[in-house]
């Protein structure tokens, strides 16, 4: 079942446009790893804050301000250069069991900053400044499972080549 679809989707004329133009998959390659330089120094930043190791002397709530804007963009623009790369070849991510880790840790990790993100808001809503203190515990715990995902998620990337 899997495999049909794989065959079929290497053989549309979009995929086989993308095999043959030579510069096609170096560029949305190129700017796949531009947008993961974005997220990963937008989320090691606010992580890194929410642990309590960078920034503090500003707040949790003006870091989420500057960065997550930037790590929804990088994510779009991964989302949609990645869909272009499995296109192009199918058989190297979809075939491959390290591609279906990278995808369950990345929905992971958006789970993870949108719980985080709602516990903030709350708190914002509820009066107070920034996150309450008695949501530190929370916030540590989400900067080092977020870190732990991101970084996951860029090595299983890069294992795609060498797997499957
Ligand atoms: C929906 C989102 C994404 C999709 C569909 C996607 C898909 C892909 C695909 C198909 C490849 C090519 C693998 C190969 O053939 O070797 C790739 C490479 C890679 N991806 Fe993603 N990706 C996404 C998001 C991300 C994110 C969020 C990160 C890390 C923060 C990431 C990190 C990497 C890395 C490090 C590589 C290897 C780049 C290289 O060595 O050229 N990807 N991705």
């Amino acid at each position: 079942m899997l495999d049909d679809f794989i065959n079929w989707l290497g053989a549309t004329p979009v995929s086989l446009v993308i095999q043959k133009v030579f510069w096609i998959i170096p560029t949305v390659q190129t700017v796949h790893i531009l947008a993961i330089s974005v997220v990963l120094s937008s989320m090691a930043m606010f992580d890194l804050r929410l642990l309590g190791l960078a920034g503090m002397r500003n707040s949790i709530r003006s870091f989420s301000r500057r960065f997550m804007p930037w790590l929804w963009g990088a994510l779009i623009v991964l989302a949609v250069s990645g869909s272009i790369l499995i296109v192009a070849e199918p058989k190297r991510a979809l075939g491959n069991v390290v591609f279906l880790l990278k995808m369950c840790m990345l929905a992971t990790a958006i789970i993870v900053t949108l719980g985080f993100q709602t516990v903030l808001k709350r708190d914002l809503a509820s009066g107070s400044a920034d996150l309450a203190p008695s949501h530190f515990t929370v916030a540590k715990i989400t900067g080092l499972l977020s870190l732990a995902l991101w970084v996951g998620i860029a090595v299983a990337g890069r294992l795609i080549a060498y797997t499957g």
